[in-house]
């Protein structure tokens, strides 16, 4: 089956960037001329994905407002005669159809995917999180994860190689090697940290699921938060049918930090068709000032 429709999780609190994250919400945050969750939603619809519910909260209503129409704004810029900003204005209005779902609690990741169940239906879907931007040449990350679930017909979850710190930070796999990039999921933990990781293979912030992981989510139990992981729901699915893992090709940036979030502007700056020699230059400045 074809998969059309896609969760972006998007209802948390986004405290790693208070202050700045205290009315707006953290998926609004620029990355060059875009919030950080149009990189996802247009890494979905390059991949075929035309479907979108964001999984959205209380106060943060502005991110609904961008992916619609903006009557005002674009009659302004018609009459000032700025068909580029206009047609780039509609183009975002464009992108694809949204459903707005509110999670009403902060219960997890697990919780926030499980609010999508009714949208969703019986068919597989994509999950991205907006904290993470991929940036991959030949073809989008949940594209490639999208072409694996059509080989395999099962859930597939991305992997990248973390380092130590990594294993802190990330839900980590046990694998069992079936090609250069494709790993059976034996096992996974969330957030292990080194000495209990089983592998340095991280999952990384995007997912294809079946529609039997609501059933999983549904029955597993919050963890000492008071969180339903998805993690442990994907763990619960391995049970019933097998779930694979993609080492996807490409770069990714972990705009859901400070300093990833840094790296991702520095980084997709200089691959800019506007921005890529000026960065370039102001680089080369400063690392001759601070050397
Ligand atoms: C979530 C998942 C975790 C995954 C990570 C990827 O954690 O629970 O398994 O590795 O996203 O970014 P969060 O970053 O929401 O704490």
């Amino acid at each position: 089956m074809k998969i059309r429709k896609a969760i972006i999780p998007a209802a948390g609190f986004g405290t790693r960037f208070l202050p700045a994250t205290k009315s707006l919400p953290k998926e609004m945050l620029a990355v060059i001329d875009r919030p950080i969750i149009q990189y996802g939603v247009e890494e979905a619809v390059t991949a075929g994905i035309d479907k979108i519910a964001v999984i959205t909260s209380r106060g943060k209503s502005i991110m609904e407002d961008h992916f619609d129409a903006s009557p005002e704004l674009e009659q302004f810029l018609e009459e000032k005669k700025k068909a580029d900003l206009l047609q780039e204005v509609r183009r975002v209005s464009n992108l694809a159809d949204f459903c707005f779902i509110r999670q009403k609690k902060a219960l997890g990741l697990g919780h926030a995917i499980l609010m999508g169940r009714e949208y969703i239906g019986r068919e597989p879907f994509a999950v991205l999180l907006p904290d993470d931007i991929f940036v991959c040449p030949s073809r989008p990350c949940i594209g490639q994860l999208m072409d694996t679930f059509e080989q395999y017909q099962a859930s597939v979850i991305v992997l990248g190689r973390v380092d130590k710190e990594g294993t802190k930070k990330y839900g980590i796999i046990k694998p069992k090697k079936i090609s250069e990039r494709v790993f059976k999921v034996e096992d996974m933990v969330e957030k292990p940290g080194p000495e209990k990781a089983f592998s340095d293979l991280g999952i990384i912030g995007r997912y294809v699921f079946t529609p039997e992981i609501f059933a999983a989510i549904e029955k597993t139990p919050p963890d000492h938060r008071g969180e339903i992981q998805i993690t442990d729901a994907i763990k619960k699915l391995t049970d019933e049918q097998a779930v694979y893992g993609y080492l996807f090709e490409g770069k990714r940036y972990d705009a859901g930090n400070k300093m990833g979030q840094l790296e991702a502007i520095v980084e997709i700056a200089l691959k800019h068709p506007e921005f890529g020699r000026p960065m370039k230059d102001l680089l080369l400045r400063l690392s001759r000032e601070i050397s």
